[in-house]
């Protein structure tokens, strides 16, 4: 993917997909998630795309988000949300400096498969570590049943196993694997093959 995703294929089908999302509720993960970290000083909302989880973030009491994507479209959804209460970082994952041991919740959703399989592991573990003890991780993982794992793709999937294991230092609260035919919501058909998984950091020494 080129930087920022200005120009190419993949930018504009997120562009459309951001627009098609705009006044999607929730998902029942996210609503379970953000019900489990000890504390909701800050969330980090990683793909925010239309911004939808980082409004529910901030109406369920989470006192600050910082939502990151790459996408201008994100960007502008991003100036009607309270700058007080919402920073918006235009910036690639592979390029954020997560901090350690910042976020009361992290939520990925449907946004980090979308690196490659060199940039995944050690965003993803940089992710996990901006977790704080008593946090919470919510998102998802695409398993290789997934239609767009083909050759060059530019994206990841992981096994079951490879996605437990990223898990290690966390409790599992959520893991729910889906295999099988579906529709994208821009309305083509497509092989789904997700992890739809919440972890908590276990509260105590910083990891
Ligand atoms: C499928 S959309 C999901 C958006 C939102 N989380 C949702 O569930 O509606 C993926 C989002 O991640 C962003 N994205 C994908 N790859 C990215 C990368 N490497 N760095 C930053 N943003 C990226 C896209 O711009 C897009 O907004």
């Amino acid at each position: 993917m080129d930087s920022l995703q200005s120009e190419t294929p993949r930018a504009a089908r997120f562009a459309r997909y951001i627009k098609a999302r705009r006044f999607d509720p929730p998902r029942p993960l996210l609503i379970k998630a953000a019900a489990l970290p000890d504390r909701k000083e800050h969330a980090l909302d990683i793909g925010a795309g239309a911004l939808n989880a980082t409004k529910y973030l901030l109406s369920s009491g989470f006192e600050h988000v910082t939502a990151l994507d790459a996408a201008p479209r994100a960007q502008e959804a991003a100036r009607e949300l309270p700058r007080d209460q919402v920073t918006f970082v235009l910036s690639r994952f592979e390029e954020f400096h997560f901090p350690a041991n910042r976020y009361d919740l992290v939520n990925a959703e449907f946004s980090l498969p979308f690196m490659n399989r060199s940039d995944f592991a050690p965003t993803f573990t940089a992710l996990l570590r901006s977790v704080k003890p008593g946090g919470i991780f919510s998102g998802q993982l695409f398993g290789p049943n997934d239609s767009w794992n083909v050759e060059n793709s530019g994206m990841s999937f992981h096994t079951r196993a490879e996605a437990e294991a990223f898990f290690r230092d966390f409790e599992l609260a959520h893991f729910e694997e889906e295999d099988h035919p579906g529709t994208t919501k821009l309305g083509e058909p497509k092989h789904w093959h997700i992890f739809h998984i919440i972890a908590k950091k276990p509260a105590g020494e910083p990891r």
